[in-house]
């Protein structure tokens, strides 16, 4: 599908309510067109059915889209009453989990179309009626901004319900721009030199909480793949019995990958010599020049360990994509400030696929480090935790429930995500087993001249990988 309007940078301090308005509109129409396309091409029958226990019937996220925007942009900022208060429970995500919503009493396809259609209609009213100043809430069209992503982000997991779902073809999109002439003769590592950078963000209007505040972290120095694991760079590991080594995996990965009987990422499939994947109802040879896509954290993680390397920790990843050595700043994409196009990144399901290693070279990072944004999740290192001085906004259930070990970040975005919810900031997270997810991985390792503040001489930033908040 086209990626409609696009929606430039709102970063201006002092950008205009009625520019703040028209990007808050383009965002929620284009999430709507999208949401329109992945729910309209499917029977209601098959909207009603549950095509796997990790996922929701699409018309659960359908209503649920609806009733997020209900409780937000017209309850808590345009101060209504509820249209429907007896389906509040039933469309909330910790009240009733995945594998049971198909046996609730969901608003049928119609109902939920519409009910998503009136709180739209209404929204668009609040929007129009609201001062964007002042309350945090409504701030730079935060909370506008905000559902936009959260509609997004459902049109992401509708994606992988699709990918999921059995059965023929409904979902089309032209292929990703090849790899261009370098590609090939790229180094396959790139050096980011040990120092401070600034980690998150505090001046991003639509950043989510989690992304803040800004702080300062001490990165030492590290070597990333210039481009994320391909799945030839995959099989080989898969050739090399990586599946059956337990010296490449750790003891959690290990049974899992025993006790699932994993051998290849999902939707993969062995016909003699060849490999073949599923996706989107169509079987074909695995491309060997695509990054791996639907391995979990475990895969990513023994793979490095194979490989002699190891997953880039979260603060390397966003050193590696925003750290501008010249400018001596963080950017807001690998590329600069702007906001994603379509030569750039690969977002946005315009393509229904991952675009070929070293594509994009108009998107790579001032080091020369590849397809960061778009394309494939990946995986890094690190578990999903606060960084300092965060503060719940305007949720504790968006992230803060989430914080701890049992969720690991994944960076970047891939090919279904929508530019309103990616950003050299963003967090994503997910369970280490999980893989119906569009993710992949790059490796890293620590480079010899590591100057980590642990090194002689030591530095303003404490010791070890510690953070200390921006001045
Ligand atoms: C941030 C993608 C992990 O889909 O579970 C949607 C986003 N939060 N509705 C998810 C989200 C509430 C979330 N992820
Ligand atoms: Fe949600």
């Amino acid at each position: 599908m086209g990626s409609g309007p696009a929606v430039g940078p709102v970063t201006a301090p002092d950008i205009g309510e009625e520019t703040i308005r028209r990007h808050a509109a383009e965002a929620l129409l284009r999430a709507r067109a999208r949401t329109a396309a992945l729910t309209d091409c499917v029977p209601d029958p098959e909207l009603m059915a549950q095509h796997s226990p990790l996922m929701s019937p699409l018309v659960w996220d359908l209503a649920h889209i609806g009733n997020q925007e209900e409780q937000w942009l017209l309850r808590a900022v345009g101060g209504r009453d509820a249209l429907r208060p007896e389906i509040d429970g039933l469309y909330d995500a910790f009240e009733h989990p995945r594998a049971s919503r198909p046996a609730l009493p969901l608003l049928p396809p119609a109902e939920a179309r519409a009910y998503a259609a009136d709180v739209r209609a209404r929204a668009l009213d609040v929007l129009e009626g609201t001062a964007l100043g002042g309350r945090p809430l409504v701030a730079a069209g935060f909370a506008f901004g905000m559902i936009a992503q959260h509609e997004q982000q459902h049109d992401e997991t509708m994606l992988i319900t699709h990918q999921l779902r059995r059965g023929a073809a409904v979902l089309d999109a032209p292929p990703p721009p090849p790899a261009p002439a370098d590609a090939a003769a790229l180094p396959s590592e790139v050096h980011v030199p040990g120092g401070p950078f600034t980690m998150g963000t505090s001046t991003e209007p639509w950043a989510l909480d989690n992304e803040r505040p800004a702080h300062t972290r001490w990165v030492p120095g590290f070597h990333i793949d210039t481009v994320p694991v391909s799945n030839a760079a995959y099989q080989r590991f898969i050739e090399d019995g990586g599946y059956e080594d337990p010296r490449w995996w750790t003891p959690e990965g290990w049974a899992h990958v025993r006790r699932e009987g994993l051998r290849a990422p999902l939707f993969w499939r062995r016909e003699g010599a060849q490999w073949l994947r599923r996706r989107f109802g169509v079987v074909e040879p695995v491309p060997p020049d695509e990054p791996v896509v639907h391995v979990c954290w475990y895969e990513a993680d023994a793979y490095a360990r194979w490989a002699g390397r190891r997953l880039p920790t979260e603060a390397e990843w966003e050193k590696a994509a925003r750290h501008d050595p010249v400018a001596g700043r963080s950017l807001r994409y690998p590329w600069g400030d702007a906001d994603p196009t379509p030569d750039r990144a690969n977002l946005g399901q315009r393509h229904l696929r991952p675009a070929p290693v070293g594509g994009y070279p108009r998107g790579a990072s001032p080091l020369g480090v590849r397809q960061l944004i778009g394309d494939v999740w990946e995986w890094t290192a690190s578990d999903f935790l606060p960084y300092p001085g965060f503060r719940a906004f305007p949720y504790r259930e968006y992230s803060e429930v989430f914080f701890g070990s049992a969720h690991k970040v994944l960076r970047g975005g891939s090919f279904a995500v929508d530019q309103v919810a990616c950003r050299g900031t963003f967090r994503n997270w997910d369970l280490p087993v999980r893989r119906q997810i569009f993710s992949g991985f790059r490796t890293a390792r620590t480079a010899d001249d590591d100057t980590g503040p642990g090194a002689a001489g030591g530095n303003a930033y404490g010791a070890g990988h510690g953070t200390k908040a921006a001045p």
